[in-house]
């Protein structure tokens, strides 16, 4: 029997709702920022099938097993791993993985948001014409001193937590779905304005080739940078997508569900290349420019070209709204688990979470500037330090942070998911839930979440791991 329970914290209207609300986790710094980069830097096109391969092998199985995970436990991920594993005679330590990633999610929220918070900076800056006629060095030093400003960083990273807390504390319905039925659509008109925009450059076909042109010889360069971003990019692996799963209506199919959702992930990060790239050759500039692409890159771009003002404005628009749609996410688990555990109310909650994601926050923050010297992780030859000043080797805050979660949370919390989902529950509510007639492709997804999808993380895990 599919259970009819409901979710003390609200319910998604319908599964549009869900897809809105999933595509705007899914969509954010992960589509607009890295995922151009990423493929300039690994071969355009060759890139782009791998990630299209990991997206469908491994990234949609388990954000499958996340919801339908969500859905049947009906509660925060931690609660609702914890019960599924009791029904199932599973040991309750499930929950565990559980947990893992709603610290993972907090985690990433707290650098997201100093990102995220770049794009407030440049949204008055580009408004203000302070890029107009600028050149490449001029950009570069405009970033400079963004960075090395640790009060106008605090500043931005504080306005983002502040954003992100206002919409999680309103509740699903009030907050969370009402903000996601306005950002959701101007996210995408602001897309295809700009998309429309860079048809006109008169560069289009150049940034098209840029994007699709297969390098066969390429193929094998980007397959782990690709499974890793199929992760991030999905939201897969924290648990957010489990904790937006436990609001979705019974009777919505879950397959087809999730699948619109990957595609849409996609057709926006395509879509954003397709943007970026022509504006890029338009201004006569590099695309290989690596992380700087959309910070210092782009900004000559639009500085250099007629209707630059206004479209860049737009652009850092864009950036706001998909990073927003993005963070809610990543704080929701955390605050339900908290909500159902302590039975205080949403708002004190989401308080108390906001400070503490924004302490953190703050070592970012300082990692760009007096904090850049304080190195964590350090291999010296005189042994492993933890933490050493001034170090050689080692990542500054800013970058453990974005390593341990990335590259060892998220992948561990994505497998526990998917074997959770695949050999834990019975086959029964897999298939209950999923609600995929067809036993053939039944069959042909529930291989996927058993066997393909957990290979395939093992298989990059170790293999990053002994990078
Ligand atoms: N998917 C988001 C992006 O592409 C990032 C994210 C990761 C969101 C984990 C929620 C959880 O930017």
């Amino acid at each position: 029997m599919v259970s009819d329970k409901v979710s003390i914290h609200g319910a998604w209207a319908s599964r549009w709702v869900f897809i809105l609300a999933a595509t705007g986790s899914a969509v954010g710094l992960g589509n607009i920022w890295k995922f151009p980069y990423m493929t300039g830097m690994y071969g355009g096109g060759a890139f782009v099938i791998m990630y299209l391969v990991c997206i469908f092998l491994v990234g949609l199985p388990i954000m499958l097993a996340e919801t339908l995970i969500g859905r049947r436990g009906r509660q925060s991920p931690v609660h609702s791993l914890g019960a599924l594993a009791l029904e199932s005679g599973a040991s309750p330590r499930w929950s565990w993985a559980a947990l893992m990633g709603m610290v993972a999610a907090l985690l990433i929220l707290s650098f997201y948001s100093v990102i995220a918070g770049w794009s407030l900076d440049y949204i008055i800056a580009m408004g203000d014409g302070q890029f107009a006629g600028i050149s490449a060095e001029g950009a570069g030093a405009a970033f400079g001193a963004l960075t090395a400003d640790p009060w106008r960083l605090a500043l931005w990273h504080t306005l983002f937590m502040l954003l992100t807390g206002f919409v999680i504390a309103r509740g699903v319905v009030a907050g969370l779905e009402r903000s996601l039925r306005i950002m959701m659509p101007l996210l995408f008109i602001l897309l295809l304005v700009l998309l429309g925009y860079s048809m006109t450059t008169g560069h289009f076909m150049q940034g098209f080739h840029f994007l699709f042109d297969f390098q066969p010889d390429r193929l094998l360069e980007g397959v782990l940078a690709a499974l890793g971003h199929a992760f991030f990019t999905l939201s897969v692996g924290v648990g957010s997508i489990m904790a937006y799963g436990a609001y979705m209506p019974r009777r919505a199919s879950i397959g087809s569900t999730v699948l619109a959702v990957g595609i849409l992930d996609t057709l926006v990060a395509l879509t954003a290349g397709l943007a970026l790239f022509p504006i890029v050759f338009a201004a006569g500039m590099e695309p290989g420019a690596g992380p700087g692409l959309m910070f210092v890159t782009l900004p000559v771009a639009f500085g250099n070209i007629a209707f630059g003002q206004v479209m860049g404005t737009l652009f850092f628009v864009l950036v706001l709204v998909a990073a927003w749609t993005s963070s809610i996410s990543m704080l929701e688990p955390a605050v339900a688990y908290l909500v159902e555990r302590t039975q205080r109310r949403r708002r004190l909650v989401t308080s108390a979470l906001v400070l503490l994601c924004w302490l953190v926050g703050m070592g970012t923050v300082l990692s760009f500037n007096v904090g850049a010297e304080a190195k964590f992780f350090v291999f010296a030859a005189d042994g492993f330090h933890l933490f050493q000043w001034g170090a050689e080797g080692g990542r500054n805050f800013f970058d453990s942070i974005d390593y341990l979660t990335s590259r060892i949370l998220l992948p561990l919390g994505g497998l526990a998911f998917v074997l959770f989902a695949g050999w834990v529950l019975r086959r029964e509510a897999v298939r209950e839930e999923l609600a995929i007639d067809n036993p053939l492709l039944f069959g042909l997804v529930y291989w996927l979440i058993r066997v393909v999808a957990p290979l395939g993380i093992v298989v990059v895990f170790v293999a990053e791991l002994m990078k």
